[in-house]
């Protein structure tokens, strides 16, 4: 999959770069996305911000996952990401992710990035329906799938490893199908 910007209003997506080091980070020594990161395998560490750049720029040859960084439009500054992940071209379905640096939350930034990845979804990669994931323990991410239009399906129980490595926590399953409307 070629890698592609979408200019939206006052936001710009765009995909990530080397140079977007500094921002890579500030978001991965952030406690609240460091918080809602998907887990990694027993011993395995987080990647360092190189790393991770690495494997994000990467992500787009694989051909199933775009993700985007968030930008002002304007001053270029960089607000935070959102990615179409699990992209199944059989069954026309992907996956939506995001979060927002520290200093831009509270902005409308999550609920704007993911209704734009949404369409562009919708519309480049002709999909039918997209989910979006997040722990019963984060109403700031139930609100921004709410206000994005993504209808929630159900409480996943058990879904997903605590951080610390005990036990689980539930999920709350949203989507959003092509033919609804979007808010
Ligand atoms: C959760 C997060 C993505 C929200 O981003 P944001 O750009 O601040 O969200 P928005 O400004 O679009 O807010 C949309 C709605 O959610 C509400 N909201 C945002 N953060 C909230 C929070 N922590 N608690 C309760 N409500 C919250 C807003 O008030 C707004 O509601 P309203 O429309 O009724 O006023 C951001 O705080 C973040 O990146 N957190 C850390 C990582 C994370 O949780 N990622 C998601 C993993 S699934």
């Amino acid at each position: 999959m070629e890698p592609v910007e979408i200019a939206a209003g006052k936001y710009q997506l765009r995909p990530w770069t080397e140079r977007d080091v500094d921002a890579a980070r500030v978001a991965l020594t952030d406690p609240e996305i460091m918080r809602w990161r998907a887990p990694r395998p027993p011993g395995e560490q987080h990647p360092g911000p190189e790393e991770w750049l690495t494997r994000r720029i990467g992500f787009w040859a694989e051909g199933i996952h775009a993700c985007f960084i968030v930008m002002d439009a304007v001053s270029g500054e960089v607000l935070g990401d959102v990615s179409v992940q699990h992209i199944d071209r059989t069954c026309h379905t992907a996956e939506i992710g995001y979060w927002v640096m520290p200093k831009a939350r509270g902005a409308g930034v999550a609920t704007e990035a993911a209704k734009i990845a949404s369409r562009w979804a919708f519309g480049a990669l002709g999909l039918h329906r997209l989910t979006l994931v997040h722990a019963v323990g984060n109403p700031g991410s139930c609100r921004v799938a709410q206000r994005a239009g993504f209808a929630l399906e159900g409480v996943m129980r058990e879904a997903s490893p605590n951080r610390d490595g005990i036990g689980y926590h539930d999920e709350h399953l949203h989507a959003l199908i092509v033919t609804d409307p979007v808010p």
